[in-house]
């Protein structure tokens, strides 16, 4: 299996860190069992709509760096949460998200063509969301997934 091949180029010193993408918890914990090797990194769809606090807790807990992809909902940020939140720290609704993910220790690859959005995304290290707005984005999780469910996938 693939995961195989990764831990011997990892064993061998020909890589430094091998990872996975869009694993669930079981997936996770069949490729630790079988190797003993832990995946340096998870990249999964993650976003305040699809929060995956389980996923989340099981990688923190196991030093498994968790990064999300289709951060921004793929540009559908028009949700009045978001816009208050961005109001009240004078940013905007993707700075908000992106900082999210940063409190939350989650590493975030937005997509962007346009250059004035690639400078606002890379620019989140000037403010932090309080507590109480970090749960608020957290509320808006609906397990909504923009793309396909790892567990219902035909390769
Ligand atoms: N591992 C996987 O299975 C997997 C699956 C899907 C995606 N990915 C990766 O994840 C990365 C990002 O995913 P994604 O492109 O699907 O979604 P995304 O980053 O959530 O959204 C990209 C969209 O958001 C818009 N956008 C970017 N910054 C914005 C801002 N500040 N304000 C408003 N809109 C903004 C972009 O528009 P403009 O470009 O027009 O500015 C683009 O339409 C990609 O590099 C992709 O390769 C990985």
């Amino acid at each position: 299996m693939t995961w195989k091949a990764l831990v011997h180029l990892y064993k061998e010193g020909y890589v430094r860190a091998i990872g996975v993408s869009n694993f669930q918890i079981h997936h996770l914990k069949q490729v630790i069992e079988d190797t003993g090797v832990v995946p340096a990194v998870n990249q999964v769809e993650y976003h305040p709509e699809l929060a995956q606090k389980e996923l989340l807790a099981f990688t923190r807990e196991n030093n498994i760096q968790l990064e999300a992809w289709s951060p921004l909902m793929q540009g559908k940020l028009d949700h009045p949460v978001l816009t208050q939140l961005a109001a009240k720290y004078g940013k905007s609704p993707a700075q908000i998200v992106l900082r999210w993910d940063i409190q939350n220790g989650v590493v975030t690859i937005p997509k962007s063509v346009t250059e004035h959005r690639i400078r606002e995304n890379a620019n989140i290290f000037d403010f932090e969301l309080s507590t109480d707005d970090i749960a608020l984005v957290d509320s808006l999780n609906e397990n909504k997934r923009i793309g396909p469910d790892p567990d219902h996938v035909t390769f």
